[in-house]
């Protein structure tokens, strides 16, 4: 009979990965965390899916990062994990942060989107089961929601958490002012926040203006979503438009005439890392990872293969003032 083998993660898992403090918490993350939210779904590839979380771990990426509505369709990006959690990684459970979110639109009617006690325990109960698990580590509001009182999506956090239903919890995609509010209705019901996920990127630097500051003051956590603008900071465009890629691959959130009209900057930063002997993608992920106020840096991947590329940008997270003055000429 042809048994299947079994996953055993490599023994070296913990030897190459650096694990940050999340602001003032006890929880540690590696500097580089893996998103689910492309390639996961059930119109992706199993056995990559499968591949990919694998090879995540193996290099010491303990944290992987979903929500609700990841997929397509929403909700299969959860189930697929599930199964790849219960088929692989069973027995790491204790070795794995696993967070998910709610606050975009998930079913009909008006219970399904935003930020009200209704739709986030309902929401985080039915990513529960798909996923097969008890409790998550971490579970986010996604977005702002400015018609539902903070207090009640922030009351409903620390419920959640009251209920074992998760470890703790995250705020995604606040601007500073709402933040801080939150972080104080958290603090005084004795459930601090963990951590914000925003987006940043050498495209996309908002969080340099007041958020940044914020979080250090608060001792709460930084995980940045987005990276490599998708793609777009990467070696991948520099001569043309790949097939497989998420610009050509009809994605709602990439196109290819946003490619080429950041391509002349993407050339000249690409120029800097390759004095700096990276490719752009390590380059763009070490640029986050130079300040110490970023917990993590959240990547997507297609392929294994660019897992391990990623990676490699923990190894040279040091910018000289020239390096730095030259990146910040380019994108002006
Ligand atoms: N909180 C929020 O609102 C929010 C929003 C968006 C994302 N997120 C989180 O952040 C995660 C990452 O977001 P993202 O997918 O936009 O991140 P990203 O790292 O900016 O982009 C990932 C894409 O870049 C390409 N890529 C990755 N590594 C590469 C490499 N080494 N060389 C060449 N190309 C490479 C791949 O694109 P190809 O497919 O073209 O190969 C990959 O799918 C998500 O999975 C999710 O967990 C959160």
């Amino acid at each position: 009979m042809n048994k299947k083998k079994k996953y055993v993660a490599s023994e070296n898992r913990y030897q190459k990965m650096n694990y940050r403090r999340t602001g003032n918490s006890g929880l540690l993350l590696p500097e580089i965390s893996l998103g689910l939210w492309h390639n996961f779904g059930d119109v992706d590839n199993f056995k990559n899916s499968r591949n990919l979380l694998k090879c995540a771990f193996d290099n010491g990426i303990t944290h992987f990062d979903l929500a609700n509505n990841y997929g397509p369709p929403p909700g299969s990006a959860e189930s697929n994990f599930g199964k790849i959690l219960k088929k692989d990684f069973k027995s790491y459970r204790d070795e794995l942060i696993i967070s998910s979110k709610a606050g975009y639109d998930m079913w009909p009617g008006p219970y399904g989107d935003f930020g009200s006690k209704k739709f986030l325990v309902a929401s985080l109960d039915q990513s529960l089961q798909r996923m097969g698990l008890d409790y998550v580590d971490i579970f986010y509001h996604h977005r702002p929601d400015y018609d539902t009182p903070l207090e009640e999506t922030m009351s409903t956090l620390d419920l959640i958490v009251r209920q074992g239903k998760a470890l703790y919890v995250g705020i995604s995609n606040y601007k500073p002012e709402r933040a801080k509010e939150a972080f104080k209705i958290l603090k005084d019901l004795g459930t601090p926040c963990l951590i914000h996920q925003p987006r940043y990127s050498l495209f996309d630097r908002w969080i340099e203006d007041g958020l940044l500051d914020l979080l250090e003051n608060s001792g709460v956590g930084a995980i940045c979503y987005s990276p490599l603008a998708q793609g777009m900071l990467t070696n991948k465009y520099i001569n043309g438009l790949p097939k497989d890629s998420r610009a050509v691959k009809d994605s709602p959130f990439l196109n290819s005439t946003q490619v080429l009209e950041m391509l002349p900057k993407i050339k000249a930063l690409y120029e800097i890392a390759k004095n700096r002997n990276q490719n752009l993608a390590q380059m763009a992920i070490s640029w986050i990872l130079k300040d110490d106020r970023i917990t993590s840096v959240l990547i997507g991947a297609s392929k294994p293969s660019q897992i391990l590329d990623s990676l490699k940008a923990t190894e040279n997270t040091a910018f000289s003032e020239e390096e730095l003055d030259k990146i910040n000429k380019i994108l002006t």
